[in-house]
């Protein structure tokens, strides 16, 4: 699979990566940082979903893997994803919601921007929530099955979605028991992603128990922190020139704590 996209990228590629228990809110977070930053969101569940729902090969494997709330082998996830960042989208960057799921799956993605000899910069958030509201959050969603939007437990009263009016569905991992194995899978495999990322970066914990807003903004206040750290450090180096930033400018709405 070719990963050409990277390789000819001539800036570094952005990779945000955002961690966190099902529920936390990584598919809502990832949706509105991919507005603000304009660049593409890929959720690994998303697209294994529409595997399912296309009824490809890999669909057929994954299905029953899924509904059962166990993660999918790596080697699958990881030809998968090299699949969608090898496309033209993703020459400056991407966000990444749900993967890595285990030091594996982290090690082959860094990997892979070594096979194609790109430059990286990485930025790694973990969302906390409390287990109470996980399970509040998860048992009030309905999601779109064509555009993937998230709708929650306050917009419950809507049947269809309000972007493509197509009828609203509950995942069918959405059950209890299928989120009680989900969050053991969680509690089992974060530890050793977290450890990974933080030889090279540091990991940003989010208190994700907040309004979504919010926690948006928390997110984006911390990345352009981070950014101009980084040109700072970059520009004492390379003086007299600045590098440009490659992140686009965000101001961050409202005026909540970070
Ligand atoms: P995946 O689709 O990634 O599911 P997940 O990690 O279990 O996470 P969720 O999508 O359930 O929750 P979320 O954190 O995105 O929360 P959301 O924003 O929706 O994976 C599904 C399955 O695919 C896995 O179990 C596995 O089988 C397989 N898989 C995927 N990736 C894999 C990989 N890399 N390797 C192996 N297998 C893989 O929010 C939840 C609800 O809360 C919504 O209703 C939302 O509106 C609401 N909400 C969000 N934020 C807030 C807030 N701040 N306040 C109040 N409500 C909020």
């Amino acid at each position: 699979m070719s990963t050409t996209v990277l390789r000819n990228s001539v800036s570094p590629v952005n990779t945000i990566i955002v961690l966190g228990p099902p529920g936390s809110g990584k598919g809502t977070q990832c949706q509105r940082l991919a507005e603000a930053l304009g660049l593409p969101h890929i959720s690994t569940g998303d697209l294994l979903r529409d595997h399912v729902s296309r009824g490809t090969m890999l669909g057929l494997q994954v299905r029953e893997v899924m509904n059962r709330g166990e993660l999918i082998s790596d080697e699958a996830v990881l030809e998968m994803l090299r699949g969608r960042i090898s496309q033209a989208d993703c020459g400056h960057g991407f966000i990444l919601d749900g993967f890595p799921r285990t030091r594996n799956q982290a090690e082959m993605l860094d990997q892979c921007f070594v096979d194609a000899g790109a430059s990286v910069r990485q930025w790694v958030f973990r969302l906390m929530v409390s287990e109470e509201a996980l399970f509040r959050r998860l048992a009030g969603r309905r999601t779109c099955p064509r555009c993937g939007r998230i709708f929650g437990p306050l917009s419950v009263s809507t049947s269809k979605c309000d972007v493509d009016g197509t009828d609203l569905i509950i995942r069918p991992d959405d059950r209890e028991d299928t989120v009680q194995t989900r969050l053991a899978v969680f509690a089992q495999t974060v530890s050793p992603i977290v450890d990974y990322y933080a030889n090279s970066n540091s990991v940003v914990e989010v208190n994700a128990d907040r309004p979504i807003e919010e926690v948006t903004n928390s997110i984006l206040r911390e990345l352009h922190r981070r950014e101009n750290v980084n040109h700072e450090v970059q520009s004492s180096v390379n003086a007299p020139g600045s590098p440009r930033s490659t992140l686009r400018r965000h101001k961050p709405r409202g005026q909540a704590n970070g």
